[in-house]
């Protein structure tokens, strides 16, 4: 087995202490009903749960001793086009923590290249996409792609549905944010560039956002029929714009990716940060759970949304930083505040950052399992 060869040793089983039997029928034709932890899977459908289910965003990565051992002789790129090395670094982080939901080891831009927007990512800088995209002549030669031009990473997810027994969660970056580096060229202070078009030109901006949403709804239905569990929708910089902003330029376009994947019954996960006050106009785009940063309290931020859709967060992800028993009350605090309603999904604000010690993620863990197990 090429992983056996590539890792110099045999994987070992996942075994999630709380495994149930699943009896969602797998969508990739296999027969037998596989022994499946699906808490993260109940708590997106707002069931009663044992117990409250943990994964963390960007769980697999730099902060892993693991993730950093392959990432020594291969670029974050070729991690992700190798579909055996992407199934690894994605069961890293279950045997590490035993979380309660897998994420597809991938990147939100990868679709830009086919699309005709190559990018890199440079040493401090982050992504660089090598011509930003900001005429006419530019989006309207941007390819709306096929999702079998990305077949490396939906063979990703049929390898890994053979190894899991949590539920797998598929993602895309949402069109906004994908914009954000199409525009600006990569990160970005004030996205100048990105709101001069937007407000100067909105018929180009919607050109642009209608392509980047058309390749993202197709981009994730495809990942669900590979056999992924879960989705979720990346629009991490949203929280720039104003509500009324949000609504003429981003909603339609989620929108329009959300209704059509919440229709084959998946769950799907909206998430986005700064979005304290874009939480109404989010719930209305769309999703199942939606995602809360630690900015958002969460009692009040789930309010906002309404109890009937699920909610995922909210740790600060700094204060992984902090002394264990630190982080651990912090985590206790945020279980409080969802006060065991079904539809909590434990997760940080935004994704883990480079250098959290591991101890740390491990306690948080833990602790998320015992003090929310419910007798
Ligand atoms: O466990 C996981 O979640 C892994 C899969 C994953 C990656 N990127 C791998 C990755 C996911 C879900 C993403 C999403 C992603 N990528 C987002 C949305 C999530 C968020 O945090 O808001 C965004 C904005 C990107 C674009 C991107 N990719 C950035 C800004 C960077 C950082 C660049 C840097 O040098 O710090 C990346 C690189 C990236 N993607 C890494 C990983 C593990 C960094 C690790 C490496 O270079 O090896």
């Amino acid at each position: 087995m090429l992983l056996q060869i590539l890792l110099g040793g045999t994987p070992r089983a996942i075994r999630a202490p709380t495994a149930t039997v699943s009896k969602t029928p797998r969508r990739d034709g296999a027969r037998t009903a596989r022994r499946m932890n699906d808490l993260f899977l109940r708590a997106c459908r707002r069931e009663t749960t044992e117990r409250t289910p943990v994964w963390m965003m960007r769980q697999a990565g730099r902060y892993m001793p693991e993730y950093r051992a392959l990432r020594e002789k291969r670029t974050l790129i070729e991690l992700c086009k190798t579909p055996e090395l992407a199934c690894e670094v994605t069961l890293q982080p279950i045997r590490a923590f035993q979380m309660d939901a897998a994420i597809l080891f991938a990147d939100i831009l990868l679709p830009l290249e086919p699309m005709g927007a190559p990018f890199s990512f440079e040493k401090g800088e982050g992504p660089v996409v090598h011509s930003p995209v900001r005429t006419r002549a530019q989006v309207d030669a941007l390819r709306v792609i096929e999702p079998e031009e990305l077949g490396y990473v939906l063979q990703a997810i049929r390898l890994l549905k053979k190894e899991l027994n949590v539920p797998l969660i598929g993602f895309a970056g949402a069109p906004f944010t994908l914009a954000s580096y199409l525009i600006e060229g990569g990160k970005s202070a004030h996205y100048d560039q990105m709101k001069r078009i937007m407000y100067g030109d909105p018929d180009l901006w919607h050109a642009l956002m209608g392509k980047l949403a058309e390749v993202v709804r197709k981009y994730l239905h495809a990942q669900i029929e590979a056999g992924a569990d879960a989705v979720q929708l990346f629009d991490s910089w949203v929280g720039q714009l104003s509500p009324r902003d949000y609504v003429e330029y981003v909603a339609p376009h989620v929108s329009h990716i959300l209704k059509s994947v919440e229709a084959t019954g998946v769950p799907v996960l909206h998430f986005g940060t700064g979005t304290a006050l874009l939480l109404k106009q989010q719930r209305e785009a769309g999703g199942t759970v939606l995602g809360l940063d630690w900015r958002t309290p969460l009692a009040w931020g789930w309010e906002q949304i309404g109890h009937d859709r699920g909610v995922q967060g909210n740790l600060d992800p700094t204060v992984l930083f902090a002394p264990k028993e630190v982080a651990v009350a912090h985590a206790k605090r945020v279980l409080d505040e969802a006060a065991g309603r079904p539809g909590h999904i434990f997760n940080l604000g935004h994704g883990i950052l480079p250098g959290t010690p591991v101890d740390t993620v491990r306690a948080v863990v833990e602790t998320v399992k015992e003090y929310s197990a419910r007798s």
